[in-house]
């Protein structure tokens, strides 16, 4: 009952949930600032979880849940909290974190970054898949929509992409099917959206007719998280894209008439990201 009644945040809530995406923001960019260090230190995923820890605690109560500090290969281990790997200026980082502020509200935002600070061309296309898959994810958030219409909005554009790229056995109707497919599950193995409040999971216990299949509501929270993860053993794949695991999230809240992007300050296409760590990174 108690998950149910916090599927519609109120104003308080709302603005928590926001001054906590501000705080994660802030927390990124101090990140991004200390990745030549990281990558100089060694266990380079150990100093970025430290970083954003540190700024986690100075600005709010704590982080939300541990934080994932996953560069190459690990990005594809969907919890990788153990952080310990080195960081290679060649990798990617996917960084999932975010801040939980004194009254307890959390942030849960991912951004995959190049640790050069440039995407290479391989590394760019899966990143620019996983965009895609997210705009469609928000083009589907507005209120009368059920929950569920997110997920089937991104995963579609996963599909076509895993499509195009020759990976799929099967036609990317059939591997939408829920009864026979699936294949394309291979390369994104979670949902995209769950409730978020003052647990990173929030609302969990609310009964599938309110959560996956509920309609959503003016006030709702809750993550948009697309994500494509080649292993770097996964022969299915070409080459290139072996060791690439990418994920964006945000957490949006929806409106009146649609939505709005509680951690909008973040970059998030190639060439705003690009950008954005040129200039941190002087
Ligand atoms: N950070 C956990 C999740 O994205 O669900
Ligand atoms: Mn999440
Ligand atoms: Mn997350």
């Amino acid at each position: 009952m108690l998950s149910e009644l916090r599927l519609v945040k109120d104003a308080f809530e709302i603005a928590e949930l926001q001054r906590a995406c501000d705080d994660t923001a802030v927390a990124f960019e101090a990140v991004v600032r200390d990745l030549p260090t990281a990558v100089a230190q060694g266990r380079g995923e150990r100093w970025v979880e430290g970083v954003f820890g540190l700024h986690a605690r100075h600005r709010g109560n704590a982080v939300g849940y541990d934080t994932i500090a996953a560069s190459g290969d690990h990005a594809c281990t969907l919890h990788w909290i153990r952080n310990d790997g080195d960081l290679s200026p060649d990798d990617l980082i996917l960084i999932d974190a975010g801040i939980e502020v004194d009254s307890l509200y959390t942030a849960d935002i991912t951004r995959t970054l190049p640790i050069s600070g440039r995407f290479s061309p391989a590394q760019r296309r899966v990143y620019e898949a996983v965009l895609d898959a997210q705009a469609a994810g928000f083009a589907a958030a507005r209120p009368g929509a059920t929950f569920i219409d997110v997920h089937n909005a991104a995963i579609r554009v996963i599909a076509e992409r895993l499509h195009e790229w020759g990976l799929l056995p099967v036609s990317v109707d059939e591997s939408l099917d829920p009864e026979r497919g699936g294949q394309h599950r291979r390369w994104m193995v979670h949902g995209t959206s769950h409730h978020l409040g003052l647990d990173v999971h929030d609302c969990a216990e609310a009964r599938n007719e309110f959560y996956k299949l509920g309609t959503l509501r003016e006030g709702m929270v809750f993550t948009v998280e697309p994500g494509l993860y080649f292993k770097a053993t996964d022969l299915l794949v070409p080459e290139e894209y072996r060791g690439v695991g990418v994920r964006i999230e945000d957490d949006i809240v929806i409106t009146a008439d649609g939505h709005r992007i509680l951690s909008d300050q973040l970059p998030r296409g190639v060439a705003e990201i690009e950008a954005w760590m040129a200039r941190l990174l002087g």
